[in-house]
């Protein structure tokens, strides 16, 4: 399984990590590259907040050289904005810069941005022009298949994303009014890949390792994009991999689990601070021993704990007991 190519940035796998507001900060992108994505991609950020100078937009761009090669992730619908907004995530370092033509969440679409722009390909080919004449990184867009259930207005789109010079298009199998329901078409990944001459990443429900495999023989697509089964589970992208060597897909062990969470924490810590680190943490601590027996007890006992070291201790104690019932992971 080979890398692929955005422009003139070389990928070293095909498997990368997806957008996921509120989730891939700084530390998920650190770790998620540790474990084997080849690239990583900020939680959406406002165009407008960036031009504006929000200091909460920018915290959202904040990188280090270990997790590079970041994608930052913009969302806006006026042409100007995006203009001005490109430069500013490049100027902080986004090494590829992707455009949101997707998002469903009603805050943005009535803007006319996120998934609205699928609605208006005029608009999406100004927007992507301007942003193509100053954007020195290779630029990425990621689409939903179209507007309505059934009406693909994304292999348009993805041809007039090519002609205004994008280096890959992203696809989620899912139109902007199925929000998150149904399954991803990845029927729809195979009929852009098969239009364009451009690389494509092909993203929804890869929930297990060999799904990513299963799509890439599907659709054909270049690339695979993870998103939320790499919540608590970073070690799906090294299993990909894996995968596509022909090796196995090697489940952690539990104390592999627990060094990934206490590395999470440490790193959550040294950029968050402590209080918003644990706050943080309990959360991801749901996420990250949700498959695990017993789990559900653990979970419940965490809930109310607001500080690190008791939180901490409550991991410890939970995984000792799994250690002695002889839980594999
Ligand atoms: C909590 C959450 C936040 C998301 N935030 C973004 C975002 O900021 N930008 C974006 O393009 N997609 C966002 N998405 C969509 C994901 O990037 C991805 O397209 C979708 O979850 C399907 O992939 P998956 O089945 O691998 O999760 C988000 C999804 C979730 C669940």
């Amino acid at each position: 399984m080979k890398g692929f190519r955005l422009g003139s940035l070389l990928l070293e796998s095909c498997v990368v990590m997806a957008p996921l507001a509120g989730i891939s900060d700084l530390a998920f992108r650190i770790l998620a590259r540790r474990h084997g994505a080849a690239m990583v991609t900020s939680e959406m950020v406002s165009a407008h907040g960036l031009i504006q100078g929000q200091k909460k937009t920018f915290s959202y761009m904040r990188t280090l050289d270990e997790e590079a090669p970041l994608a930052v992730q913009i969302f806006g619908a006026d042409p100007a904005v995006m203009e001005e907004a490109a430069r500013i995530a490049v100027g902080s370092g986004a090494a590829v810069l992707d455009i949101n033509a997707g998002c469903p969440v009603r805050k943005v679409v009535k803007t006319g941005a996120g998934g609205a722009l699928l609605k208006e390909p005029a608009l999406f080919e100004r927007i992507l022009a301007r942003v193509r004449r100053c954007c020195p990184v290779p630029l990425t867009v990621k689409m939903r298949t179209g507007w309505s259930h059934r009406s693909r207005e994304v292999l348009d789109l993805a041809r007039i994303a090519e002609g205004c010079g994008v280096d890959a298009v992203t696809v989620h199998g899912r139109s902007v009014s199925q929000g998150f329901c149904g399954n991803a078409d990845w029927d729809v990944i195979g009929e852009v890949k098969a239009r364009l001459h451009i690389p494509v990443i092909g993203n929804g429900d890869i929930t297990e390792p060999i799904h990513a495999i299963a799509m890439m023989e599907k659709t054909g697509c270049d690339g695979v994009m993870i998103g939320r089964a790499a919540i608590g589970n970073p070690w799906i992208f090294g299993q990909v991999r894996a995968l596509g060597a022909g090796l196995a897909a090697t489940a952690p062990g539990l104390d592999e689990r627990r060094e990934a969470i206490l590395t999470h924490f440490e790193l959550l810590s040294k950029l968050e601070g402590g209080t918003r680190a644990a706050r943080r943490m309990r959360g991801l601590l749901l996420w990250y021993t949700k498959s695990l027996p017993f789990s559900s007890r653990f979970r419940g006992a965490i809930t109310s704990i607001t500080d690190t070291s008791s939180l901490m201790d409550a991991l410890d104690l939970f995984l000792d007991k799994l250690t002695a019932a002889g839980a594999a992971h």
